[in-house]
C-alpha cells in the first residue's frame, strides 16, 4: 500500500493545488491531503474551513483523505504509514524553498521520499497569497480557485 502525504497551508485551496491532487492521486494507493495547524502564522481561513473546502472538492474519491496536522511533517507522515511527501513546484522560484525543506525532511526521516510534481503551466502564477489579495479587493477569482468553491472563498475574503 503506497501512501503519500500532500501537505500545505491551503489558505485557501487553489486550482493549482487541485491540479496537483489529481496528478498525485494517479500515482499512489492512498493520498492524504494534510492542512498544517500553524499557530505562528495568521491565516485567512480557519483550519476547519480549509479542511471542509478540500473535502467538498475531493468528494467521494475513495483513495483521498483530507485531514489536518500539528507539529513536524515527518512525524505526521510516520503516523500515516506514508512512504512519500508530494509537493508542487510551479516555477524556478519555488525550488530553493522546496529543496531546502526536502533535504531537511530527508535528514529527519531518511526513509521518506519527497516527490515534486508540476501543475499545468496555466497555474504557474496561481498562489493562495494572490487569491487572498485579489479576493479581499473584490477581484475575479475565476481561473484561480475551483468553481465549486469560488462564491464561498470570494464571500469570505470580502468579509475580512
Ligand atoms: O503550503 P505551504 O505553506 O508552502 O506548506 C508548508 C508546509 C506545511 C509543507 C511546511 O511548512 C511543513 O511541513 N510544516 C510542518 C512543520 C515541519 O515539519 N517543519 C520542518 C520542515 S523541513
Amino acid at each position: 500500500m503506497r501512501t503519500a502525504i500532500y501537505p500545505g497551508s491551503f489558505d485557501p485551496v487553489t486550482l493549482g493545488h487541485w491540479d496537483l491532487i489529481q496528478r498525485a492521486e494517479k500515482l499512489v494507493d492512498r493520498l492524504v491531503v494534510a492542512v498544517l495547524h500553524n499557530p505562528s502564522k495568521t491565516s485567512a481561513f480557519s483550519v476547519e474551513e480549509r479542511v471542509e473546502m478540500l473535502r467538498e472538492l475531493v468528494g467521494e474519491r475513495p483513495i483521498i483523505e483530507v485531514t489536518s496536522f500539528h507539529g513536524l511533517l515527518v512525524d505526521f507522515a510516520k503516523t500515516q504509514g506514508a512512504q512519500c511527501i508530494v509537493r508542487g513546484v510551479r516555477a524556478f522560484s519555488d525550488f530553493e524553498y522546496e529543496f531546502q525543506m526536502a533535504l531537511m525532511n530527508r535528514k529527519l526521516a531518511p526513509e521518506l521520499e519527497t516527490v515534486f510534481l508540476m501543475p499545468k503551466e496555466r497555474y504557474s502564477a496561481v498562489s493562495s497569497r494572490l487569491v487572498r489579495e485579489i479576493g479581499s479587493m473584490g477581484g475575479n477569482l475565476t481561473e484561480l480557485v475551483p468553481p465549486a468553491l469560488r462564491e464561498r472563498i470570494a464571500h469570505r475574503l470580502q468579509q475580512d
